[in-house]
């Protein structure tokens, strides 16, 4: 992140260089020495990136550069369009370079950078405390065209393993919960990434299960358990239209009305409220409206006791896969199809499986990882690499530290560029849909990335865009049926 930040705003200096706007402003000394501190600090950034895993002062030294970064990239955006306006004024009324306005500004400026160079100057200093190594930068482009021969292989995620949870919970649909008079809830509990929703949507698009409900209707509800907003979902999705200016009576009517004397079947996916209050207003809701036996709530959480608050049914804990179905999945994406498999390779990977505790979600993203590394020493490097070192966090379990240290390796593999494409996916919602092109309009926005030799920036975008794919950082949206 900080890399790729730094490396816009030195190529930003240069462009400012040399198009004499630094002397115009008075400021090409202070530019100058600035771009030769950023130039060295850049170059052991790919260390300092990586150590910043683990030390809290090499954090803190890199929160310092990307704040100073932000500051004089706001520095020279201002010194561009003062400098614009100022063309623009010497064509249109012959106003003189010394207006008084420019000089209030250069001043300013000059006050601005003479301060920013400092901020530099002291980051470059404390670099040596830490001994960082320099680096050479990363080469693009070989790997790719290996993905290209296998890449439609894994387009449509494959499940594994979870044949035996998908029998019982369709069971209960079938036989159990059609006989009952009340309202049944069925909670599905387990870590994050262990295959909840995957599970669940295997069940809600499973033939059978369809034929025996009258109205399937799948509602992502996440952190944020507001039922007028999970009522909202609900009405959208049978009804195909918004409701938003109807008050929460209103809705709470229209929800009954529509799930009335229907044999219905509603997913809430990653549910996370502990309050029983909330979950009591809205099971009223579904209890009214039943008219019919067998009306049942598939429930999916992390937390135990959500599933205690809500369930009707003890709740059922799906597990880790077993070796044999996290190997499967890993080859799956390791090698695809078409690959040879040495013997030192498959040695190493059930090594990495193995530390993946049987988390699809770890699994698959270190699979992808290494599915364009075809040398051992790359894969001994994933095995033995420092982030399987990553000191536990006393908040989560040792299960869930070993899957964070497996995300994380896969996320400092990535090219220094894509980080940052990545990282700017924070800005959407938890489970927001994105649309691929305006997400790379936005990275266009941002000056993430830009146009290549012959390449329109769009194309940039597209190649960008499908690596991070390609190494499951972005999962294909299924909205068929939901
Ligand atoms: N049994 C499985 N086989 C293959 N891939 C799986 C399996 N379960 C989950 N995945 C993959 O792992 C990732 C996380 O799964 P997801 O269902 O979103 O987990 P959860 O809902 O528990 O957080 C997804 O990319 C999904 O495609
Ligand atoms: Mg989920």
């Amino acid at each position: 992140m900080a890399e790729a930040l730094l490396g816009i705003v030195i190529e930003n200096l240069r462009s400012f260089v040399e198009q004499d706007l630094a002397t115009y402003w008075g400021v090409d000394q202070q530019m100058q020495k600035l771009s030769s501190h950023m130039t060295a600090i850049r170059g052991v950034l790919k260390d300092a990136e990586k150590r910043q895993i683990t030390s809290e002062a090499m954090r803190d030294w890199v929160q310092k550069l990307t704040d100073a970064a932000y500051v004089l990239e706001d520095i020279l955006d201002e010194c561009s369009i003062q400098s614009k306006k100022v063309l623009c004024g010497v064509q249109n009324s012959c106003l003189t370079r010394f207006h008084p306005k420019d000089i209030l500004f250069r001043s300013d400026i000059g006050k601005r950078m003479k301060d920013i160079d400092q901020r530099f100057h002291d980051i470059h200093e404390e670099r040596s405390m830490f001994q960082l190594a320099a680096s050479v930068t990363e080469k693009q482009g070989e790997d790719d065209d290996k993905w290209r021969q296998t890449s439609s292989v894994i387009i449509e995620p494959e499940v594994y393993g979870r044949d035996q949870d998908r029998e019982q919970i369709v069971k209960f649909l079938l036989e159990h919960a059609s006989d009952s008079e009340q309202l049944s809830v069925y909670p599905i509990v387990g870590m994050a990434g262990l295959g909840k929703t995957t599970l669940v949507k295997q069940v809600f698009n499973d033939d059978e299960v369809s034929k025996q409900f009258d109205l399937t209707v799948w509602v992502y509800v996440s952190n944020d358990f507001n039922v007028e907003r999970i009522l909202q979902s609900i009405i959208e999705s049978t009804t195909k239209q918004n409701p938003d200016r109807k008050t929460l009576e209103a809705k709470h009517k229209e929800v009954q009305e529509v799930l009335q004397s229907k044999r219905y079947l509603l997913v809430l996916d990653d549910v996370w409220n502990e309050d029983k209050e909330k979950w009591k207003e809205l099971k009223g809701t579904f209890q009214c409206a039943r008219g019919i036996k067998g009306a049942t709530v598939l429930v999916t959480t992390r937390l135990e006791k959500v599933a205690s608050i809500m369930e009707t049914h003890p709740a059922h804990h799906l597990k880790g896969l077993s070796e044999d179905d996290s190997w499967s999945l890993f080859k799956h994406h390791a090698f695809g199809p078409n690959r040879e498999e040495s013997a030192e390779l498959l040695a190493i990977g059930k090594e990495i499986v193995e530390k993946c505790v049987g988390s699809p979600l770890a699994i698959k993203t270190l699979g992808s990882l290494l599915h364009d590394k075809t040398e051992v020493r790359q894969w001994q490097n994933v095995k033995e690499s420092e982030f399987w070192k990553i000191r536990e966090e006393s908040s989560i379990t040792s299960e869930e530290n070993s899957i964070m240290r497996a995300l994380k390796l896969s996320y400092f593999n990535l090219e220094l560029s894509l980080r940052r494409c990545f990282s700017f996916c924070a800005i959407f919602p938890k489970g927001f849909e994105i649309v691929k092109e305006e997400l790379i309009h936005l990275w266009m926005a941002n000056g993430f990335i830009k146009s290549e030799e012959s390449l329109e920036v769009e194309h940039v975008g597209n190649e960008v865009w499908k690596k991070l794919y390609r190494r499951s950082f972005f999962q294909e949206a299924k909205t068929a049926n939901m």
